[in-house]
Protein backbone atom coordinates (compact mmCIF):
# COMPACT_ATOMS: atom_id res chain seq x y z
CA UNK A 1 0.00 0.00 0.00
CA UNK A 2 1.47 3.23 -0.92
CA UNK A 3 0.73 5.99 1.08
CA UNK A 4 1.85 9.86 0.38
CA UNK A 5 0.78 12.30 2.19
CA UNK A 6 0.02 15.80 -0.17
CA UNK A 7 1.18 19.44 1.75
CA UNK A 8 -2.30 20.19 3.69
CA UNK A 9 -3.88 23.80 3.15
CA UNK A 10 -2.99 25.41 5.83
CA UNK A 11 -5.48 25.49 8.61
CA UNK A 12 -5.87 29.31 8.48
CA UNK A 13 -7.45 28.64 5.18
CA UNK A 14 -9.71 26.21 6.23
CA UNK A 15 -11.10 27.02 9.89
CA UNK A 16 -14.41 29.25 8.25
CA UNK A 17 -14.33 26.94 5.33
CA UNK A 18 -17.90 25.34 5.28
CA UNK A 19 -16.09 21.75 4.59
CA UNK A 20 -16.88 18.71 6.72
CA UNK A 21 -13.73 16.80 5.91
CA UNK A 22 -11.80 14.29 7.03
CA UNK A 23 -8.21 13.10 5.61
CA UNK A 24 -8.83 9.54 5.27
CA UNK A 25 -6.25 7.43 4.28
CA UNK A 26 -5.62 6.34 0.58
CA UNK A 27 -6.33 2.43 0.81
CA UNK A 28 -5.45 -0.22 -1.52
CA UNK A 29 -9.29 -0.81 -1.95
CA UNK A 30 -9.42 3.12 -3.43
CA UNK A 31 -6.98 1.97 -5.85
CA UNK A 32 -8.45 -1.24 -6.71
CA UNK A 33 -11.84 0.40 -7.50
CA UNK A 34 -10.02 3.26 -9.64
CA UNK A 35 -8.38 0.30 -11.45
CA UNK A 36 -12.18 -1.24 -11.74
CA UNK A 37 -12.87 -3.47 -8.93
CA UNK A 38 -15.75 -3.92 -7.47
CA UNK A 39 -15.23 -3.73 -3.83
CA UNK A 40 -15.73 -0.62 -1.61
CA UNK A 41 -14.01 1.92 -2.16
CA UNK A 42 -13.33 3.55 1.42
CA UNK A 43 -12.67 0.90 4.11
CA UNK A 44 -15.32 0.46 6.85
CA UNK A 45 -12.57 0.90 10.27
CA UNK A 46 -11.37 4.23 8.79
CA UNK A 47 -14.53 5.81 8.83
CA UNK A 48 -14.03 8.79 11.56
CA UNK A 49 -14.82 12.62 10.15
CA UNK A 50 -13.55 15.61 11.98
CA UNK A 51 -16.73 18.41 12.20
CA UNK A 52 -15.11 21.63 11.13
CA UNK A 53 -16.48 24.58 13.24
CA UNK A 54 -19.61 26.18 11.61
CA UNK A 55 -21.13 23.57 9.72
CA UNK A 56 -24.10 23.08 9.92
CA UNK A 57 -24.71 21.27 6.31
CA UNK A 58 -26.64 18.16 6.31
CA UNK A 59 -26.00 15.99 3.16
CA UNK A 60 -28.99 15.35 0.61
CA UNK A 61 -29.86 11.98 0.72
CA UNK A 62 -27.68 9.94 -1.63
CA UNK A 63 -30.43 8.52 -3.51
CA UNK A 64 -31.51 11.90 -4.98
CA UNK A 65 -28.15 12.99 -5.85
CA UNK A 66 -27.72 9.85 -7.75
CA UNK A 67 -31.21 9.78 -9.43
CA UNK A 68 -31.24 13.34 -10.18
CA UNK A 69 -28.54 14.00 -12.23
CA UNK A 70 -27.96 16.79 -15.99
CA UNK A 71 -25.61 14.18 -18.12
CA UNK A 72 -26.63 15.91 -21.38
CA UNK A 73 -24.12 13.24 -23.06
CA UNK A 74 -26.46 10.38 -21.86
CA UNK A 75 -29.84 12.00 -22.09
CA UNK A 76 -32.05 15.77 -21.44
CA UNK A 77 -33.76 13.73 -18.59
CA UNK A 78 -32.68 13.96 -14.84
CA UNK A 79 -34.02 10.39 -13.79
CA UNK A 80 -32.48 8.32 -17.16
CA UNK A 81 -28.58 8.94 -17.01
CA UNK A 82 -28.24 6.41 -14.06
CA UNK A 83 -29.36 3.61 -16.07
CA UNK A 84 -28.00 5.19 -19.78
CA UNK A 85 -24.73 5.81 -17.81
CA UNK A 86 -23.76 2.20 -16.61
CA UNK A 87 -22.26 1.05 -20.24
CA UNK A 88 -19.98 4.39 -20.29
CA UNK A 89 -16.11 3.24 -19.65
CA UNK A 90 -14.21 4.52 -16.52
CA UNK A 91 -11.37 1.97 -16.39
CA UNK A 92 -8.31 2.60 -17.84
CA UNK A 93 -8.53 6.10 -17.23
CA UNK A 94 -6.01 8.89 -18.20
CA UNK A 95 -5.96 12.56 -18.20
CA UNK A 96 -3.38 14.83 -20.04
CA UNK A 97 -2.33 17.88 -18.53
CA UNK A 98 -1.18 20.75 -20.89
CA UNK A 99 -0.52 24.32 -22.60
CA UNK A 100 1.50 26.53 -20.16
CA UNK A 101 3.34 24.54 -18.19
CA UNK A 102 6.50 23.63 -17.52
CA UNK A 103 5.88 19.27 -17.10
CA UNK A 104 3.07 18.30 -19.62
CA UNK A 105 1.98 14.89 -19.61
CA UNK A 106 -0.14 11.86 -19.68
CA UNK A 107 -0.93 10.46 -16.55
CA UNK A 108 -2.72 7.16 -15.46
CA UNK A 109 -5.26 8.15 -13.25
CA UNK A 110 -4.40 5.41 -10.86
CA UNK A 111 -1.09 7.56 -10.03
CA UNK A 112 -2.63 10.89 -9.63
CA UNK A 113 -4.37 9.21 -6.84
CA UNK A 114 -1.10 7.30 -5.46
CA UNK A 115 -0.02 10.81 -4.73
CA UNK A 116 -3.28 12.60 -3.09
CA UNK A 117 -4.48 12.26 0.29
CA UNK A 118 -8.62 12.40 -0.41
CA UNK A 119 -10.35 14.35 1.81
CA UNK A 120 -14.31 14.79 2.67
CA UNK A 121 -15.52 17.62 1.86
CA UNK A 122 -19.12 18.77 2.37
CA UNK A 123 -20.00 21.42 -0.16
CA UNK A 124 -23.53 22.90 -1.50
CA UNK A 125 -24.25 22.43 -4.87
CA UNK A 126 -26.84 24.82 -6.81
CA UNK A 127 -27.79 24.55 -10.10
CA UNK A 128 -28.79 27.33 -12.25
CA UNK A 129 -32.15 25.58 -12.35
CA UNK A 130 -32.81 26.94 -9.10
CA UNK A 131 -32.12 23.83 -7.41
CA UNK A 132 -29.92 23.21 -4.67
CA UNK A 133 -28.20 19.71 -2.90
CA UNK A 134 -25.81 19.18 -0.06
CA UNK A 135 -23.07 16.62 -1.33
CA UNK A 136 -20.35 14.85 0.73
CA UNK A 137 -17.52 15.17 -2.11
CA UNK A 138 -14.35 12.49 -1.93
CA UNK A 139 -11.59 14.15 -4.00
CA UNK A 140 -8.25 16.53 -3.42
CA UNK A 141 -7.68 20.24 -4.48
CA UNK A 142 -7.38 21.14 -8.04
CA UNK A 143 -4.49 23.13 -6.96
CA UNK A 144 -2.57 19.77 -5.98
CA UNK A 145 -2.36 18.17 -9.78
CA UNK A 146 -1.95 21.49 -11.51
CA UNK A 147 0.95 22.91 -9.18
CA UNK A 148 2.80 18.92 -9.77
CA UNK A 149 2.58 20.23 -13.57
CA UNK A 150 4.35 23.02 -12.85
CA UNK A 151 2.64 26.31 -14.46
CA UNK A 152 3.92 29.12 -16.14
CA UNK A 153 3.45 32.66 -15.49
CA UNK A 154 1.62 33.17 -18.67
CA UNK A 155 -1.05 30.72 -17.51
CA UNK A 156 -3.99 32.72 -16.65
CA UNK A 157 -6.86 30.30 -18.00
CA UNK A 158 -7.74 26.50 -17.08
CA UNK A 159 -9.38 24.61 -19.58
CA UNK A 160 -11.25 21.34 -18.80
CA UNK A 161 -11.96 18.54 -21.55
CA UNK A 162 -14.73 16.02 -20.63
CA UNK A 163 -14.87 12.94 -22.48
CA UNK A 164 -15.56 12.28 -26.26
CA UNK A 165 -17.29 8.38 -26.59
CA UNK A 166 -19.64 8.54 -28.44
CA UNK A 167 -19.78 4.73 -28.87
CA UNK A 168 -21.47 4.66 -25.45
CA UNK A 169 -22.80 8.36 -25.05
CA UNK A 170 -26.16 8.40 -27.53
CA UNK A 171 -26.47 12.12 -27.61
CA UNK A 172 -22.91 12.33 -28.62
CA UNK A 173 -23.40 10.24 -31.09
CA UNK A 174 -26.51 12.02 -32.82
CA UNK A 175 -24.98 15.72 -31.99
CA UNK A 176 -28.04 16.66 -29.51
CA UNK A 177 -28.17 19.72 -28.12
CA UNK A 178 -24.43 20.81 -27.45
CA UNK A 179 -21.62 20.74 -28.98
CA UNK A 180 -19.07 17.60 -27.64
CA UNK A 181 -16.80 17.20 -25.99
CA UNK A 182 -18.00 18.98 -22.99
CA UNK A 183 -15.69 21.90 -22.23
CA UNK A 184 -15.01 24.02 -18.91
CA UNK A 185 -12.66 26.62 -17.80
CA UNK A 186 -11.66 28.67 -14.75
CA UNK A 187 -9.48 31.82 -14.37
CA UNK A 188 -5.95 30.29 -12.89
CA UNK A 189 -6.79 31.82 -9.25
CA UNK A 190 -9.79 29.94 -8.99
CA UNK A 191 -8.18 26.78 -9.87
CA UNK A 192 -5.79 27.16 -7.69
CA UNK A 193 -8.20 28.18 -4.97
CA UNK A 194 -8.38 25.74 -2.34
CA UNK A 195 -11.85 24.89 -2.05
CA UNK A 196 -11.82 24.11 -6.04
CA UNK A 197 -11.64 20.38 -6.14
CA UNK A 198 -11.30 17.45 -8.19
CA UNK A 199 -13.57 14.84 -7.04
CA UNK A 200 -13.14 10.72 -7.43
CA UNK A 201 -16.30 9.98 -4.99
CA UNK A 202 -18.87 10.80 -2.91
CA UNK A 203 -20.99 9.91 0.00
CA UNK A 204 -17.53 7.70 0.89
CA UNK A 205 -17.83 5.51 -2.29
CA UNK A 206 -16.45 6.13 -5.47
CA UNK A 207 -18.52 8.46 -8.29
CA UNK A 208 -21.37 6.83 -9.87
CA UNK A 209 -20.92 7.04 -13.50
CA UNK A 210 -24.03 8.87 -13.53
CA UNK A 211 -22.28 11.48 -11.19
CA UNK A 212 -19.11 11.95 -13.63
CA UNK A 213 -17.18 8.99 -12.53
CA UNK A 214 -14.27 8.96 -12.85
CA UNK A 215 -12.89 11.98 -12.26
CA UNK A 216 -15.02 15.45 -11.90
CA UNK A 217 -14.98 19.30 -10.94
CA UNK A 218 -16.68 20.57 -8.05
CA UNK A 219 -16.59 24.71 -7.71
CA UNK A 220 -19.07 25.13 -4.88
CA UNK A 221 -18.90 28.81 -5.17
CA UNK A 222 -20.05 28.59 -8.97
CA UNK A 223 -23.46 27.08 -10.71
CA UNK A 224 -23.00 23.28 -10.83
CA UNK A 225 -22.73 23.11 -15.32
CA UNK A 226 -18.74 24.75 -13.88
CA UNK A 227 -18.59 21.24 -12.32
CA UNK A 228 -17.70 19.21 -15.12
CA UNK A 229 -17.65 15.47 -15.47
CA UNK A 230 -15.54 12.71 -16.78
CA UNK A 231 -12.34 14.61 -17.14
CA UNK A 232 -9.65 13.67 -19.39
CA UNK A 233 -7.82 16.85 -20.40
CA UNK A 234 -6.69 19.97 -18.17
CA UNK A 235 -5.14 22.68 -20.26
CA UNK A 236 -3.52 25.98 -19.11
CA UNK A 237 -4.19 29.03 -21.23
CA UNK A 238 -3.02 32.54 -21.88
CA UNK A 239 -6.73 33.14 -22.63
CA UNK A 240 -10.07 32.40 -21.74
CA UNK A 241 -11.62 29.37 -23.15
CA UNK A 242 -14.66 29.45 -25.14
CA UNK A 243 -16.87 26.83 -22.50
CA UNK A 244 -19.84 24.29 -24.04
CA UNK A 245 -22.90 26.65 -22.47
CA UNK A 246 -21.51 29.83 -23.21
CA UNK A 247 -20.63 29.10 -26.52
CA UNK A 248 -24.25 27.71 -27.22
CA UNK A 249 -26.67 30.03 -25.16
CA UNK A 250 -23.95 33.53 -24.15
CA UNK A 251 -26.73 35.44 -22.77
CA UNK A 252 -27.79 32.95 -20.45
CA UNK A 253 -24.19 31.52 -19.20
CA UNK A 254 -21.67 33.83 -18.45
CA UNK A 255 -18.25 32.77 -18.57
CA UNK A 256 -18.17 33.36 -14.71
CA UNK A 257 -21.34 31.54 -13.37
CA UNK A 258 -20.61 32.68 -9.76
CA UNK A 259 -23.81 31.64 -7.88
CA UNK A 260 -25.52 35.29 -7.28
CA UNK A 261 -28.59 36.21 -6.45
CA UNK A 262 -28.48 39.69 -7.96
CA UNK A 263 -28.11 38.26 -11.59
CA UNK A 264 -31.37 36.87 -13.26
CA UNK A 265 -31.59 34.16 -15.59
CA UNK A 266 -33.71 34.54 -18.41
CA UNK A 267 -35.29 31.08 -17.64
CA UNK A 268 -34.81 31.39 -13.64
CA UNK A 269 -34.99 33.77 -11.23
CA UNK A 270 -31.72 33.04 -9.07
CA UNK A 271 -33.28 34.52 -5.78
CA UNK A 272 -34.03 31.31 -3.53
CA UNK A 273 -33.64 27.88 -4.63
CA UNK A 274 -35.62 25.01 -4.41
CA UNK A 275 -33.28 22.08 -2.02
CA UNK A 276 -34.04 18.82 -2.78
CA UNK A 277 -34.64 16.26 -0.57
CA UNK A 278 -35.56 18.40 2.48
CA UNK A 279 -39.38 17.50 2.35
CA UNK A 280 -42.38 19.17 0.44
CA UNK A 281 -43.32 21.72 3.44
CA UNK A 282 -39.78 23.01 3.67
CA UNK A 283 -39.69 26.98 2.49
CA UNK A 284 -36.84 27.46 0.07
CA UNK A 285 -33.56 28.64 0.71
CA UNK A 286 -32.66 32.24 -0.09
CA UNK A 287 -29.63 32.44 -2.39
CA UNK A 288 -26.43 33.62 -1.43
CA UNK A 289 -24.10 35.40 -3.28
CA UNK A 290 -20.60 32.60 -4.05
CA UNK A 291 -23.43 30.29 -2.76
CA UNK A 292 -22.27 30.99 0.82
CA UNK A 293 -18.73 31.19 -0.02
CA UNK A 294 -18.22 34.42 -0.08
CA UNK A 295 -15.80 34.66 3.00
CA UNK A 296 -13.43 32.48 1.03
CA UNK A 297 -13.79 33.68 -2.54
CA UNK A 298 -15.20 37.37 -2.50
CA UNK A 299 -11.68 38.29 -2.92
CA UNK A 300 -10.87 37.10 -6.08
CA UNK A 301 -13.70 39.55 -7.61
CA UNK A 302 -13.07 42.44 -6.02
CA UNK A 303 -13.30 44.93 -8.70
CA UNK A 304 -15.07 43.23 -10.77
CA UNK A 305 -18.63 43.93 -12.27
CA UNK A 306 -20.57 40.83 -11.31
CA UNK A 307 -23.39 41.73 -13.46
CA UNK A 308 -21.01 42.13 -16.12
CA UNK A 309 -18.96 39.51 -15.98
CA UNK A 310 -21.97 37.08 -14.43
N1 LIG B 1 -20.40 17.46 -17.24
C1 LIG B 1 -20.56 16.82 -18.42
N2 LIG B 1 -19.51 16.21 -18.97
N3 LIG B 1 -21.77 16.77 -19.04
C2 LIG B 1 -22.87 17.39 -18.53
O1 LIG B 1 -23.95 17.33 -19.12
N4 LIG B 1 -23.76 18.76 -16.72
C3 LIG B 1 -23.41 19.85 -15.83
C4 LIG B 1 -22.35 19.44 -14.82
N5 LIG B 1 -21.29 18.70 -15.46
C5 LIG B 1 -22.72 18.09 -17.30
C6 LIG B 1 -21.45 18.08 -16.67
C7 LIG B 1 -24.56 20.39 -15.14
S1 LIG B 1 -25.63 21.31 -16.09
C8 LIG B 1 -24.75 20.23 -13.81
S2 LIG B 1 -25.99 21.04 -13.00
C9 LIG B 1 -23.93 19.32 -13.03
O2 LIG B 1 -22.95 18.63 -13.84
C10 LIG B 1 -24.82 18.28 -12.41
O3 LIG B 1 -24.12 17.42 -11.58
P1 LIG B 1 -24.92 16.16 -10.98
O4 LIG B 1 -25.60 15.51 -12.14
O5 LIG B 1 -23.90 15.29 -10.33
O6 LIG B 1 -25.91 16.73 -10.01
Amino acid sequence: MIIKTQKEIPSSEITDLTVFKARRRFIKTVLASVVGATMPVWADNNKSRTLLPNNALVPTPIELVKNYTNYYEFTLNKEDSTKLAQNFVTDPWSLEISGEVEKAGIYHLEDILRQQTLEERIYRFRCVEAWSMVVPWMGFSLGNILKMAKPLSTAQFVKFTAIYQPETMPNQRNNVMLQWPYVEGLRIDEAMHPLTMLAVGMYGDTLPKQNGAPLRLVVPWKYGFKSIKAIVKIELLKKAPITTWNKSAPNEYGFYANVNPAVTHPRWSQNSERQLGSGFFTARRQTELFNGYSEQVADLYRDMDLRHFF
